[in-house]
């Protein structure tokens, strides 16, 4: 059977970094995000007796290391499904890859959701969730719509969970692209190391309450609360990258000169604020109302692409098959 399936990436305002389990990817901490409308990865995936053994393309291009996870991941789908059958994978990006944005939580989400179907399973939300979290942590939080919370927990707890819909804030989420086009650390390897920064258990002493007070400022929609903590708590996952051991750091000079002008559009009463994940790019959130503004200042900025984003559903099947 052939499935095909279109999961958007996602963004966290509480961020996933350092695991308790690393096979099962059973989070250090729980994290908060919102599904991205303009990053996306469409998926087919079809398990046949024709195929001698998996077939992995991606974006067009056979990658022995990609192909390795997702061999892994069809693997758990067949014990699942208690099927033998090996399987063809076609999956594309919708933002260049080159660009080096994040696109294992969109692909594993999208490998989760169009391989369980191709494999005969109709798993509900939860098991999806935590079939494709133990793909890749962040792909769990592109399960489901909307605003999203990902529990720490066991096996069977630690999953992703819809807390506000897609339309329930308008806000805007612009992605700048500030690629060096150098390969960084990847975050599978780069959160082994979070544990060897000294503030790490600071770090997880204070999360759960940080989680309870952006829940909370979501909730009263308090843009402007919410766009200082969402900052702060970037700067604090990048201080324990920072002060690991060895150190990490994803920064190139245009991450900062963006880091800058944010707070200058800020001075300029432009109410918009950034968040930065396991990269050299930017992620710039305001009010919907405010996000022309916002693209026209960065016009003044050499060397950027953006991305424009505004809250999105969950990962979703689709008829439309790429083979
Ligand atoms: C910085 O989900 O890519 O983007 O579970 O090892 O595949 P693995 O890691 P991944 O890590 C994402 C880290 C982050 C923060 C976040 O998205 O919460």
């Amino acid at each position: 059977m052939k499935a095909t399936a279109m999961a958007p990436s996602n963004i966290a305002f509480i961020k996933y970094w350092g695991k308790v389990d690393e096979g099962l990817r059973l989070p250090a901490n729980g994290s908060l995000s919102v599904n991205l409308s303009g990053l996306t990865t469409k998926t087919t995936v079809e398990f046949s007796e024709r195929y001698q053994k998996d077939e992995v393309l991606i974006n067009n291009k056979i990658d022995s290391k990609k192909t390795e996870r997702v061999i892994k991941h069809l693997d758990l789908i067949r014990k699942k499904a208690g099927i033998k059958k090996k399987a063809k994978v076609v999956s594309v990006n919708n933002f260049p890859m080159a660009a080096g944005l994040a696109s294992s939580a969109s692909g594993f989400a999208a490998l989760t959701l169009a391989g369980s179907k191709a494999a005969g399973l109709n798993l509900p939300e939860k098991e999806l969730s935590i079939l494709a979290r133990i793909g890749s942590g962040s792909a769990c939080r592109s399960i489901p719509p909307g605003f999203v919370e990902w529990m720490e927990g066991g096996d069977e707890t630690s999953f992703a969970k819809t807390i506000f819909p897609a339309n329930y804030w308008d806000i805007a989420i612009i992605t700048v692209i500030v690629s060096t086009g150098e390969k960084t650390t990847g975050s599978t390897l780069g959160m082994e190391l979070a544990k060897t920064s000294p503030f790490f258990k600071t770090r997880l002493s204070l999360i759960k309450q940080k989680l309870e007070k952006i829940k909370k400022i979501i909730k009263e929609k308090k843009f402007c609360e919410f766009g200082k903590l969402v900052e702060e708590e970037a700067l604090e996952l990048h201080a324990i990258m920072l002060t690991s051991k060895p150190s990490l750091i994803y920064w190139t000079p245009k991450t900062l000169e963006i880091m800058r002008f944010t707070h200058m559009m800020r001075k300029e009463k432009l109410e918009v604020y950034f968040t930065i994940d396991a990269g050299p790019h930017i992620y710039l959130i305001c009010p919907n109302k405010d996000k022309e503004k916002v693209i026209d200042k960065l016009k003044s900025i050499k060397e950027i692409e953006i991305i424009v984003n505004e809250p999105a559903n969950g990962a979703k099947l689709i008829q439309d098959h790429l083979f």
